[in-house]
């Protein structure tokens, strides 16, 4: 991962960026960090979480120690997680570009949102969620980027909330 390094972001602070070609589909690293199981969401936890990248519906991984840490949220991401630790190239990435992922496709806290994207992107849907905001055509569009926990939460909230 000698190839990843820091720079400031146009979308929000600072960015996780590559200073060589990645091919679609390679493997970029994994995310290095301890597990942190919470089931009851407080104000003081949305504070000192926005490190952390979700694996279930009440755990993630704290990427403190990860240079994944930077990674920016983009509608038109540039990578997705395989499994729950493992960063993939979506498409062919540029020695210079910023990796990105979408952050709704690893969360489930129905707290917690980005109020206004920065990313920029003609797809943008402006305010991000967890994986239950997203319409029915983005979620199908993007199931195969999609971890399995989080495909599930997504299913059973669509169903209930069409049940309704
Ligand atoms: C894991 S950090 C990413 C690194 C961050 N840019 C920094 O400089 O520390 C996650 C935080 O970055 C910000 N962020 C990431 N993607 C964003 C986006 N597309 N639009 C606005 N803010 C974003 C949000 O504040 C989010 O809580
Ligand atoms: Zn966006």
């Amino acid at each position: 991962m000698d190839h990843l390094y820091l720079k400031t972001s146009k979308i929000n602070g600072t960015g996780l960026h590559t200073s060589k070609k990645i091919a679609r589909g390679s493997r970029i690293g994994n995310i290095v960090g301890e597990v942190i199981i919470v089931k009851k969401w407080t104000p003081y936890l949305s504070k000192i979480s926005p490190n952390w990248i979700g694996i279930g519906r009440y755990s993630w991984i704290n990427t403190k120690n990860s240079p994944f840490k930077f990674i920016n949220h983009s509608c038109e991401p540039n990578t997705y997680i395989l499994g729950k630790r493992t960063f993939i190239a979506l498409k062919p990435i540029q020695a210079g570009e910023e990796l990105t992922m979408d952050y709704s496709f690893t969360e489930a806290d129905k707290g917690w949102e980005i109020s206004k994207c920065g990313c920029g992107s003609k797809q943008c849907r402006k305010k991000i969620g967890p994986i239950t905001t997203l319409d029915l055509q983005t979620f199908k569009k993007n199931e195969s980027l999609i971890p399995e926990n989080f495909k599930r939460i997504f299913r059973v909230d669509y169903i209930k909330s069409t049940a309704s």
